[in-house]
């Protein structure tokens, strides 16, 4: 599962830089950040065990694709006992209207 997340965003990112449309995003920005948190309380839905708290966006980039903007987002959360990295995509279809494509850690190993 975490793996298919993982390979998933891989795929997707090398999509985006295939196109070559895809945008920096501002770390700071509060809708970058809304984006973030979405993810983050969206995932905690999913998965009733996770018990996330966002921490702040790392880096990102967003692209405009056929059915809305994909933002690809790296972002630190605190899982209860340790902060972790995660990778994420959020596709927001219309304004505020947003939906969780993948959500993973990333691994330190
Ligand atoms: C939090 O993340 C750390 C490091 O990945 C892990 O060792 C720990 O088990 C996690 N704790 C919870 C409550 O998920
Ligand atoms: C958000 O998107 C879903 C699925 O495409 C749609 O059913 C829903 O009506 C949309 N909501 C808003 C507020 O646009």
């Amino acid at each position: 599962m975490r793996f298919q997340s993982l390979v998933l965003i891989l795929v997707v990112l090398f999509a985006s830089a295939a196109t070559n449309q895809a945008d920096f995003v501002d770390v700071n920005d509060p809708h970058v950040i809304e984006v973030a948190t979405f993810a983050v309380t969206e995932y905690n839905n999913q998965h009733t065990e996770a018990k996330l708290v966002f921490e702040k966006v790392i880096s990102g980039v967003s692209n405009v694709v056929d059915d809305g903007t994909r933002y690809s987002l790296t972002l630190s959360a605190n899982n209860g006992s340790s902060s972790n990295n995660y990778d994420t995509i959020v596709l927001e279809k219309s304004s505020k209207n947003f939906s969780l494509i993948a959500f993973a850690p990333i691994s330190h190993a």
